[in-house]
């Protein structure tokens, strides 16, 4: 049989694919996951206003690029192998991200510690409506000098910089005072993703190497999503739930977290930065870690819906990338979808969380009921409501479940009941009130109610 190889339309795919949906922080996030796997120890995002000139730069100090290996960095659908833990999937990022925001993407980049050769090339629309060809253009040293301003002198790293900004300034205007407002508010924005997209980098946490960013100069600060630092935040009981994905194997763990009421935090700003960048109600639910980099911050991923009195629960849930197939990563890492079969074990864990949380924000639970005192402690009563299987709320007397609370301690019928109750998951309220009604009227306690 003859075969005939039909080559995309190079305009047409790569035209369509500057849709793929990422919005202006997304796309630097995703330049920015390459700088982290290139092992960079400072990335630093420019964006400088000039009108029909405006650039965005991000610059790394990564281990940089042999020109070969620039070349097919350049390629859609770059050719590679990944390692367990590496932020890359389909060799699209760098120009889908990049493209989706400019008509020009430049990558210059220098790989060789003791001598200062930088390499560049460019996708540029023009030239690819004008040829119709997949064809980079390789920069001379003046355009290098242009991209880099010599920031690559020291050492080692690669800039990426985009140009032609159409999609960012909204090109009938690039000279505005419309399009200045846009591009300072794009880069607060950008500042607020970056913190928390990476805040596990940026913190140095968990044993990912730490990264230092900044965007116009200015420190991007990790933002942790469960305040970890802050001493009301509960830690409870992690779980880990094992998968198995067309014969891969692997597991996801889940921690989650109740974060502060609104009074313990000292000041209205802290409070309003801990809520995150879609405020508190928006942030509250599942955190979703590839390989240690956000890809969905809050939401419940339908499993329930979000409610001001849920707000506190916060649910870090981690995977590695060789459960990609089975969480659905998309082209821009920035939709998963929960795998069907965690989703009924995960359900009921996010049932229980909320309903912590919903005593929590109800300030249902006593100040004694709350074991864990600060970061990094495990809060008993929640760790029994949290690990897997039934709480065992009736076979203990709820007085050993408390901290600084005398086991054998005698309780009114009230302070029984509260106590009782502190401790029973929603679905189990109404029989416990029931139980509990059904004693107040045979008059267990005696009189009133009281023990005395
Ligand atoms: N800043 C960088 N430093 C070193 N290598 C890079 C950098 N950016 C991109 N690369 C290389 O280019 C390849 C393609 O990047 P990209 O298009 O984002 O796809 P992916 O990250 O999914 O592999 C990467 O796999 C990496 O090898
Ligand atoms: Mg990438």
């Amino acid at each position: 049989m003859s075969k005939v190889e039909v080559i995309p339309s190079a305009k047409r795919l790569i035209e369509s694919l500057r849709d793929t949906g990422y919005e202006f922080s997304q796309a630097v996030a995703d330049v920015v996951d390459n700088s982290i796997e290139a092992k960079a120890k400072f990335v630093k995002v420019d964006v400088q206003f000039a009108g029909d000139d405006s650039i965005v730069r991000i610059i790394d100090n990564g281990r940089g690029m042999r020109p070969d290996q620039l070349i097919e960095a350049m390629r859609y659908g770059a050719n590679r192998t990944y390692e367990s833990a590496d932020l890359g999937k389909f060799g699209l990022g760098l120009k889908t991200a990049s493209m989706s925001q400019c008509q020009r993407l430049s990558v210059c980049s220098r790989w060789n510690p003791d001598r200062a050769n930088v390499v560049g090339y460019s996708w540029d629309l023009n030239h690819i409506s004008k040829t119709n060809r997949w064809e980079i253009l390789a920069l001379d040293r003046d355009a290098v000098k242009a991209v880099t301003q010599d920031v690559l002198q020291k050492g080692p790293g690669t800039v990426v910089a985009w140009e032609q900004l159409d999609r960012i300034l909204g090109y009938q205007h690039p000279h505005g005072e419309r399009a200045i407002k846009r591009l300072r508010q794009m880069c607060r924005d950008t500042e607020d993703h970056l913190s928390m997209v990476f805040h596990r980098f940026l913190a140095g946490e968990r044993g990912c190497r730490k990264v230092k960013m900044t965007l116009n100069d200015n420190d991007v600060t990790p933002w942790d999503p469960f305040c970890q630092a802050h001493p009301k935040t509960e830690v409870l009981k992690p779980t880990k739930i094992p998968i198995n994905y067309e014969g891969i194997e692997g597991e996801v763990l889940i921690e989650p977290y109740l974060l502060p009421n609104q009074k313990d935090f000292e000041t209205p700003e802290q409070h309003n930065a801990a809520g995150g960048p879609a405020r508190w109600n928006n942030q509250q639910g599942l955190y979703i870690y590839r390989a240690n980099r956000i890809i969905q911050s809050g939401g419940w991923s339908g499993l329930v819906q979000i409610d001001e009195h849920t707000k506190l629960a916060r649910i870090a849930m981690s995977f590695l990338p060789a459960l990609d197939d089975a969480f659905k990563v998309n082209v821009a890492k920035m939709r998963v979808q929960l795998p069907g079969e965690i989703r009924d074990e995960l359900k009921a864990l996010v049932s229980n969380v909320r309903g912590l949380a919903k005593k929590k924000y109800d300030n249902k639970l006593s100040p004694t009921i709350i074991v864990g005192k600060g970061a990094s402690t495990v809060s008993k009563l929640s760790a029994t409501l949290v690990g897997q299987g039934t709480p065992d709320t009736t076979t203990r007397p709820p007085t050993e479940h408390l901290a600084g609370t005398k086991v054998g301690l005698r309780l009114t019928m009230a302070e029984w009941s509260e106590r009782l109750i502190a401790v029973t998951r929603p679905e189990e309220e109404c029989t416990v009130r029931a139980v509990i009604d059904r004693a107040r009227s045979a008059n267990m306690y005696g009189n009133n109610g009281d023990t005395e």
